[in-house]
Formats: structure tokens, C-alpha cells, sequence
């Protein structure tokens, strides 16, 4: 890039601090699930390839990571749950941080969202209460499933759940990564217990909005407990609907939980934004996390330099753009073509479609 008078301060280019996050652009990967994790849900080394490739964004949200065996859902998926799995994230976290990069694991309970065939033995699908999703998941065994039946998790156990996600925030930082990041949307636990349509519990993790916010609530104050939090990031989507999510009153909920998560001081608040819900979900999120907020959802670059360019959001995260274009900043920078995707390797499992997306060739410029 030349210098150009015309050329505002803050751009996507320009470095940014979010909690103690330190990020040298604005450009972050979204968490992606690509179902490549190898035995006992631990990452191997193809994996630590891929995520080295995209090193030059400014954060990279790992995919989903399961902070305990209950936990999985998904077929290979990753776990942070055992010494075996932090040897195969210290191996991706070093292949990272050599290449220059940052990352962060998202931590991911998919709670009712899960089909036993997907899960290891003497491992079980919970839920804050005993409603099935409605709907299929796909399983190497059979196809695709129903949703598993979750049992209710009994209020004596759920100390025990916030624990996990202590644990496996401790295991984040043994296996170097720079941050953890809740997912708190998709129709996953965290977001079963904020939503009227999972929850049914009549202790004080159901009912009022203040029970249903408290299981989110204590997994933050609990993840922020290991190394602060300014390396503890949230991810909402208020009125998401995936996983067969539903909530009475989404602005209601999501007004009550910002607030408290405010007071947190977490490192940033990563918003879905959803045109098609009832909640202006970026709105929401800059009234409570002001400019520590990370936005995403079908961001192209012009879009996403003006909203920090006008100073809408810190940074932006990109999902899809990043499976083809492992070095999405540079083409950005160059103004040249992206690649696309091809829908059909994205959990397939093996390299192809995954590791061997081809860098830009300097000169194939074109604008966008
Ligand atoms: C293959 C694939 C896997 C995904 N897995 C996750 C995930 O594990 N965790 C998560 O929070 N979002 C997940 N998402 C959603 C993305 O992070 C992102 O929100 C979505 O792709 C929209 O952003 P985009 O328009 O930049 O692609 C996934 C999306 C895709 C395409």
C-alpha cells in the first residue's frame, strides 16, 4: 500500500489491541469445524499446516474445540479435554506463531447438538433440559441421524460443566495458544441455556432472564479465571435459529447477558450479524462492547474496510473467503482474485480441498 493523504488512519491493514491481544491487522479467520481432527479427537499435523497457511491474518479463531468428551457432536471434531490432544494444539499453535500469526481456540459445547455415533464411548449428550433438536447430523456410520434425546443436567452437575471449560482454557494456554474464545451461539450448550425454547429448568439456571444468562456468565468469569480477560473473547448471532434454536425474547435476553458480560472486561465480543432476525445484532453489540467488537457474516473487503474505516467495528472475520484463499490479507492488499471453495471437500477429511489451496501468483491482479 503507498502512502495516500486520502487514506484513512484506521483501515484493515492497521494493527489493533483487543484486550491483550495484540493483532498487526484487522483480518481475522472465522472459526471453521472441517471434521480433520485424527484419533481421539486430537489435531494432527496436516492441521497444523492449514491453520500456518493463514498465519498472516491478524487472529485466527480456531474451529470448534470440545472441552470435554460430552462436549463433541460432530464427526472429527477436536477435543482439549487430554495430554494427547495438547501435544497435536501445541504443534498447530507453534506452526502459527513461527509463520507470525495468532490464534485463539474457540471453545465449543455442542450440548444436545450431537449424535452418539459421533461421540467416544461413555460419553453423553446433555442439555439444560430434555428437548430434542429437531432435525438430522451426519454421522460416518450411518448417514445423516436424528439429534441424540439429551438428559437433563442434574443442578448438582453443572458446577462440573463450567469446570471443563476451565480446564480446557488451561489446556489452551499449555498448548500455546493466545486467547480462547466461548461460542456462545449456533444452538450450542451455552446458547441452549439463554434460550426459552431449551431451557425449562426451574432452578436457578432457568426462568427469568437472569437464570438463563447465569451458565454463560459463570463460563466466562471461569475461562477468565486462567490468564485474565483480556485473552477471553465471546462469539453471539442473537435470534439464530440454527440447531432449532428459539428464544421468546431474544432482544430481552441478549440486552440482560451483554450487560453483565460487559462488566467483565472481556477482549472482544464477535457478533454474527443477522438481517434476517429480529435484533440489529451489531447494534447491540456496539452499545455494550463499544470498539472491541469483531463483526462477520458475508463480509467483502470493500464492506469490511468501511466499517472500520467509519470506525463500526475493530476488526472483521472472514469464514467462507478463507478455505480457498489461505493468504487472503496479501490478495486483499493486491486487490487481486479470490478462489473459490469447493463445497464438496469441506469435510471430507485428507488434504485435498483443505491444505493444498494454492498461494496468489504476484501479478494475476484484478479489481474487486
Ligand atoms: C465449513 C464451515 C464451518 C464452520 N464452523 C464453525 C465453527 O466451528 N464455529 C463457529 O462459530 N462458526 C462456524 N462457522 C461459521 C463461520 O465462522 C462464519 O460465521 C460463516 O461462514 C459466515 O462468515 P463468512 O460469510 O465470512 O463465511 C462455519 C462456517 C463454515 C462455512
Amino acid at each position: 500500500m503507498t502512502a495516500n493523504n486520502k487514506q484513512p488512519r484506521t483501515n484493515i491493514f492497521s494493527a489493533v489491541s483487543l484486550g491483550s491481544l495484540a493483532l498487526a491487522n484487522r483480518i481475522v479467520m472465522a472459526p471453521m469445524t472441517r471434521s480433520r481432527a485424527g484419533a481421539g479427537a486430537a489435531p494432527t499435523q496436516m492441521m497444523a499446516d492449514y491453520y500456518a497457511q493463514r498465519a498472516s491474518a491478524g487472529l485466527i479463531i480456531s474451529e470448534g474445540i470440545a472441552p470435554s468428551a460430552n462436549g463433541l457432536g460432530y464427526s472429527r471434531t477436536p477435543g482439549l479435554y487430554n495430554d494427547t490432544q495438547v501435544d497435536g494444539w501445541s504443534r498447530v499453535t507453534a506452526a502459527v506463531h513461527a509463520a507470525g500469526g495468532k490464534i485463539v481456540a474457540q471453545l465449543m459445547h455442542v450440548g444436545r447438538v450431537a449424535n452418539k455415533l459421533n461421540k467416544p464411548a461413555g460419553s453423553e449428550t446433555l442439555g439444560p433440559s430434555p428437548v430434542q433438536a429437531r432435525g438430522e447430523i451426519y454421522t460416518e456410520e450411518a448417514g445423516m441421524q436424528p439429534f441424540d434425546s439429551p438428559r437433563e443436567l442434574r443442578a448438582d452437575e453443572i458446577g462440573a460443566v463450567i469446570d471443563e471449560y476451565r480446564l480446557a482454557t488451561v489446556n489452551a494456554f499449555r498448548a500455546g495458544f493466545d486467547g480462547v474464545e466461548l461460542h456462545c451461539t449456533s444452538g450450542y450448550l451455552p446458547a441452549q441455556f439463554l434460550s426459552t425454547g431449551t431451557n425449562q429448568r426451574t432452578d436457578a439456571y432457568g426462568g427469568s432472564v437472569q437464570n438463563r444468562c447465569r451458565f454463560p456468565l459463570e463460563v466466562l468469569a471461569a475461562m477468565a479465571s486462567v490468564g485474565g480477560h483480556g485473552r477471553v473473547g465471546m462469539r453471539i448471532c442473537p435470534d439464530n435459529p440454527f440447531n432449532d434454536l428459539a428464544d421468546e425474547d431474544p432482544l430481552d435476553t441478549f440486552e440482560y447477558f451483554l450487560g453483565e458480560a460487559a462488566l467483565l472486561d472481556l477482549a472482544y465480543l464477535h457478533v454474527i450479524r443477522m438481517p434476517s432476525g429480529s435484533v440489529d445484532n451489531i447494534a447491540l453489540g456496539q452499545r455494550f462492547f463499544g470498539d472491541r467488537l469483531i463483526v462477520n457474516d458475508s463480509y467483502d473487503f470493500r464492506e469490511a474496510n468501511e466499517f472500520i474505516a467509519n470506525g463500526s467495528a475493530a476488526a472483521v472475520s472472514f469464514g467462507r473467503p478463507y478455505i480457498a484463499n489461505p493468504d487472503l490479507v496479501e490478495r486483499f492488499r493486491e486487490g487481486a482474485a479470490l478462489a473459490k471453495f469447493d463445497a464438496r471437500t469441506l469435510y471430507a477429511g485428507g488434504e485435498h480441498g483443505y491444505s493444498d489451496y494454492p498461494f496468489y501468483t504476484p501479478g494475476k491482479v484484478v479489481t474487486q
